[in-house]
C-alpha cells in the first residue's frame, strides 16, 4: 500500500515540504491551504515533475479535508510566519486559532495520523496540536531540532572545513532564543567539537544557531526560512514512513524525562513506524540542565497564555 502524506500550508514550508518528499518517493502527498487555487497549482505543477524525476507519486492540491482522509502523515506548516523584528512567540495567538481549526479537521478525516507541527511557536503549537487532537503523545511531534541541529552542523563543518557528513550536532530545549546547543554531544567523525575548537568559536557558532531563524528572516524581510526546515520535516517523514528507529531531536511531550512534566520541549528521541518510539533521556552537566530548565520555562510561558 502507499504512504498518504498530507501538507497542511501550501506556502513555503508545506510546498518545498512536498517538494523533497516527492523527490525522495516516500509518499502520495495531498497539499491542503485555505487559499484557492495555490495548493491545486502548485499540486499539478509538482506532479509533473515527476515523470522527470522518475517518481511515481501521486500529487494533488485541494481546499477538501476529505482529501486528506486517512493519512499516514500530516504535516501542519499552516500559519503565519515571521517579520524581520518579530519574534517566533510574537504569532502566538494568530496561528493558535489556525491550529485550532486545522486539528479539528485533521483529526475528523484522519484519526490514526501521526501530526508533524511546523507552525511557530513551534513548541506551544505542537502542545495545542497534542491537547486539542486528543491523540497519544507519541503521534504529536514538533519539528524544530533537526532544523537547529542541521543549522549547527552547517556552521561547525563550514568552520572546519569538513564535510557535512563528518559532523553530528544536538540542540535540546524550544525552538527559540533559548534554545539549548550542546557541544559536548556534538562531534566531527566521533571527535567531540570541544577537542576542535576553542571556546570562544563554539560560543560564536551556538550563538548563530540561536539566531539561525532570525538571521534568515532579515535576508527574506517577507517571510521566514523554508529549505532546511522542510528538509527537516522530510527526514522525520522518511524516519517514521520506512520505520527506521532514528534518533533526531524533535518537540516531545514530556511527562518527566529531564525532569519536565506536561510540556513540549526539544529532545533526543527515536522515531519508528509508531511516531515516538522513545525518548532518550543523555546525561546533561548542571549547567546544561539549567539552560534547559530555562528554555522550558520559556515554553511554559506561551502555552500558559494559550491555555493548553
Ligand atoms: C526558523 C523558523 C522557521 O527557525 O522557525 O527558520
Amino acid at each position: 500500500m502507499r504512504k498518504k502524506v498530507s501538507v497542511v500550508g501550501s506556502g513555503h514550508v508545506g510546498a518545498t515540504a512536498a517538494h523533497w518528499i516527492a523527490a525522495k518517493e516516500l509518499a502520495d502527498i495531498v497539499l491542503i491551504d485555505i487559499v484557492e487555487g495555490v495548493p491545486q497549482g502548485k499540486g499539478l505543477d509538482l506532479l509533473e515533475a515527476m515523470p522527470i524525476e522518475k517518481c511515481d507519486c501521486r500529487v494533488i492540491g485541494t481546499q477538501d479535508y476529505a482529501d486528506t482522509g486517512n493519512s499516514d502523515i500530516v504535516v501542519v506548516t499552516a500559519g503565519v510566519p515571521r517579520k524581520p523584528g518579530m519574534s517566533r512567540d510574537d504569532l502566538l495567538s494568530t496561528n493558535y486559532k489556525i491550529m485550532k481549526d486545522v486539528v479539528a479537521k485533521v483529526v475528523q478525516f484522519s484519526p490514526n495520523c501521526i501530526l508533524i507541527i511546523v507552525s511557530n511557536p513551534l513548541d506551544a503549537m505542537a502542545q495545542a496540536a497534542y491537547k486539542l487532537s486528543g491523540f497519544p503523545r507519541q503521534r504529536v511531534i514538533g519539528m524544530a531540532g533537526v532544523l537547529d541541529s542541521a543549522r549547527f552542523r552547517t556552521f561547525i563543518a563550514n568552520h572546519l572545513k569538513v564535510s557535512v557528513e563528518n559532523v553530528t550536532a544536538f540542540v535540546l530545549g524550544g525552538h527559540g532564543d533559548t534554545m539549548v546547543p550542546l557541544p559536548r554531544y556534538s562531534t566531527v567523525a566521533g571527535i567531540p567539537i570541544t577537542e576542535l575548537m576553542d571556546a570562544p568559536t563554539i560560543a560564536g557558532i551556538v550563538q548563530r544557531t540561536r539566531d539561525g531563524g532570525a538571521e534568515i528572516v532579515k535576508y527574506l524581510k517577507t517571510g521566514s526560512a523554508y529549505y532546511a526546515p522542510s528538509a527537516a520535516v522530510t527526514e522525520m517523514v522518511e524516519a517514521i514512513l520506512k520505520d527506521k528507529m532514528k534518533i533526531l531531536p524533535c518537540a516531545a511531550y514530556l511527562e518527566g524525562e529531564y525532569g519536565i512534566k506536561g510540556l513540549y520541549v526539544g529532545v533526543p528521541v527515536k522515531l519508528g513506524a509508531r511516531g515516538i518510539e522513545q525518548i532518550i533521556e543523555i546525561k546533561l552537566t548542571a549547567e546544561e540542565q539549567e539552560q534547559l530548565n530555562r528554555s522550558a520555562e520559556a515554553v511554559r510561558e506561551l502555552v500558559r497564555v494559550i491555555g493548553v
